[in-house]
């Protein structure tokens, strides 16, 4: 059984995210979609928020499982028995910071391969972070991402 893992902060899951996940497990026998720490990166959601939201959105997809870790991935992928990565790829700035991160895992476990997907266009622009952004001042996200997460923003940033 091919097994796929895609790592990532997600916080929290967009669009562009979901696409991937649904796209990979069209092409894996199952994706583990795991919420994982990306030291640079300080968070909004807590690591079960960000579970909890993407279990809601990929519940109509019997083939993906969520999942959390704090550590490595390479560790991850070698607990799991799961030798395939998958990442998206939205521009060439993701490139440099990817090509990176596939590298080191390389390097690591030689046996696990990064496959990367280039996200749809029309998600290209999309991140978490630009949602954040925008969320935080009451803008309109329908587009950007899926309504448990729409609503998970009205939580953290209530207009009063
Ligand atoms: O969505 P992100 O923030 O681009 O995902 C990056 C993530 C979380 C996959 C990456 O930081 C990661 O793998 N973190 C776990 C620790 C690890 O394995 N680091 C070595 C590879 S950079």
């Amino acid at each position: 059984m091919a097994v796929a893992v895609c790592p990532g902060s997600f916080d929290p899951i967009t669009y562009g995210h979901l696409d991937i996940i649904q796209r990979g497990a069209e092409v894996f026998d199952k994706v583990i979609c795991c919420v994982m720490i990306n030291r640079k990166k300080d968070p909004l959601f807590t690591v079960e928020e960000r579970v909890a939201l993407i279990r809601e959105v990929t519940r109509d997809m019997p083939n993906v499982e969520v999942d959390s870790y704090r550590g490595l991935l390479i560790d991850y992928m070698h607990k799991k028995k799961a030798n395939a990565i998958i990442k998206g790829l939205r521009a060439v700035s993701d490139f440099e910071y990817e090509m990176q991160m596939a590298s080191i895992n390389r390097k690591l476990d030689p046996g696990v391969e990064t496959f990367f997907m280039m996200t749809n266009n029309k998600y290209s622009y999309l991140s978490s972070s630009i949602v954040k952004e925008v969320a935080q001042y009451g803008a309109n996200v329908d587009d950007l991402v899926p309504p448990p997460v729409v609503q998970a923003f009205k939580n953290k940033f209530p207009l009063d």
